[in-house]
């Protein structure tokens, strides 16, 4: 029986390069749908995977997780299209106007944390994040809300025939506690919006095992590493491609002393693929799977406890069923008043 998978974000970086691997691994047992936001960047990588794969079945979902609407309409097609959903990735994410905080980054060089900071990120990044259309905060919905919405929308197709179904996010080690609170889970009032909504994700997944294990709905969190792909590139914009190029060599040095230098978007994929294959009953939902990558080069995925507590993870499922009925109230109303607006431009 062929598996369906769909991947979020899955033009470029993980996302394409998980859709490469799953293809190279059984391109006839598989329905691969590539939810993309922009179509021309969905159909050149969609070209990309054909080439190497010519008898695969890939198809395209618009949809754009920041925006509500978007969540709602692909879900609708992506309904009319499935009967079920074996894999649902949770790829699509962004880190928007980095600011790279070169003091703290030298600082922490001579320090006993130099390992954590280049590992993790952590002290070293900050973001401005932007409001979505709908009012919500754009990280937080970009990386968390949308995907959330978008599995209360396929829940018919996710828990259904009695098999089991697999939702898989693409988390980070960036995920810190100290960044985020459940009253301002969309993290309003931080700069750390990106550390925020990855913790967000860890904790929400704990919640999905703890409601939908029992339907046959399994929920895990991977860290892909340190890889090099457009969401890395954008953290220093200034800096020239070829200086990037040059940096190589120091980043294959830094993996010996740390195995999250994954570096290739095929070893940042590494633990999405491992999940693929392993039995979701034998995996544990307090762990992230990480993929990592040794000195001489060899992919390993391995589990590693979460920050987490089952307390934050059920305030904020909680805090999150709230908004969900807010923004769908204001759905209906949006939709309400557009149709009134046809109604009365038909009768003038
Ligand atoms: N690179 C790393 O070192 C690293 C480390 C930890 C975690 N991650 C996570 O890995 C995931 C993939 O990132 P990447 O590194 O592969 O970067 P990437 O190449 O920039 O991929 C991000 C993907 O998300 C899509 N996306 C962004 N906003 C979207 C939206 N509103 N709706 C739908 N799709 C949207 C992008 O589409 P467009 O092409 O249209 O922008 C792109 O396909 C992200 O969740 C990221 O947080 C990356």
């Amino acid at each position: 029986m062929t598996k369906v998978v769909l991947v979020t974000g899955a033009n470029s970086g993980i996302g394409l390069a998980l859709c490469e691997r799953l293809l190279s691994h059984d391109s006839e047992g598989l329905q691969l749908c590539l939810a993309c936001r922009n179509m021309q960047r969905a159909q050149a990588a969609r070209s990309a995977l054909l080439a190497s794969h010519p008898g695969a079945q890939v198809a395209l979902l618009q949809m754009d997780t920041s925006s509500v609407s978007s969540v709602v309409a692909a879900a609708q097609e992506v309904k009319l299209r499935y009967n079920r959903l074996d894999y649902l990735y949770l790829n699509a994410g962004i880190m928007p106007n980095p600011q790279f905080d070169l003091t703290a980054f030298f600082k922490g060089l001579f320090s006993s944390r130099v390992i954590a900071m280049f590992a993790t990120g952590e002290g070293i990044l900050t973001q401005k994040d932007g409001v979505t259309a709908d009012g919500l905060q754009e990280v937080f919905t970009t990386n968390l809300f949308g995907h959330f919405l978008l599995i209360r929308e396929l829940e018919p197709i996710l828990c259904c025939d009695g098999r089991c179904s697999q939702v898989i996010w693409t988390s980070s080690s960036n995920a810190h506690r100290s960044t985020f609170t459940v009253e301002d889970m969309q993290h309003q009032g931080g700069t750390q919006p990106y550390s925020s909504s990855k913790y967000a994700s860890d904790l929400f997944s704990l919640a999905l095992n703890t409601h939908y294990n029992d339907k046959g709905l399994y929920s895990s969190v991977t860290c892909p590493g340190f890889v090099m792909t457009s969401l890395t590139y954008g953290i220093l914009p200034s800096f020239p491609a070829f200086l990037w190029t040059l940096l190589m060599p120091i980043f294959w040095l830094i993996r010996i002393l740390t195995n999250t230098f994954t570096l290739t978007p095929y070893n940042g994929a590494e633990a999405l693929f491992w999940l693929f294959k392993q039995k979701p009953e034998s995996l544990d939902p307090r762990a992230k799977y990480h993929s990592l990558t040794s000195g001489l080069g060899n992919n390993y995925t391995q589990p590693r406890k979460m920050d987490i507590d089952s307390e934050t993870s059920e305030a904020l499922y909680q805090k999150l069923l709230q908004l969900e009925g807010e923004v769908r109230r204001r759905l209906k109303e949006k939709q309400r008043d557009s149709k009134l607006v046809h109604s009365s431009a038909g009768l003038s």
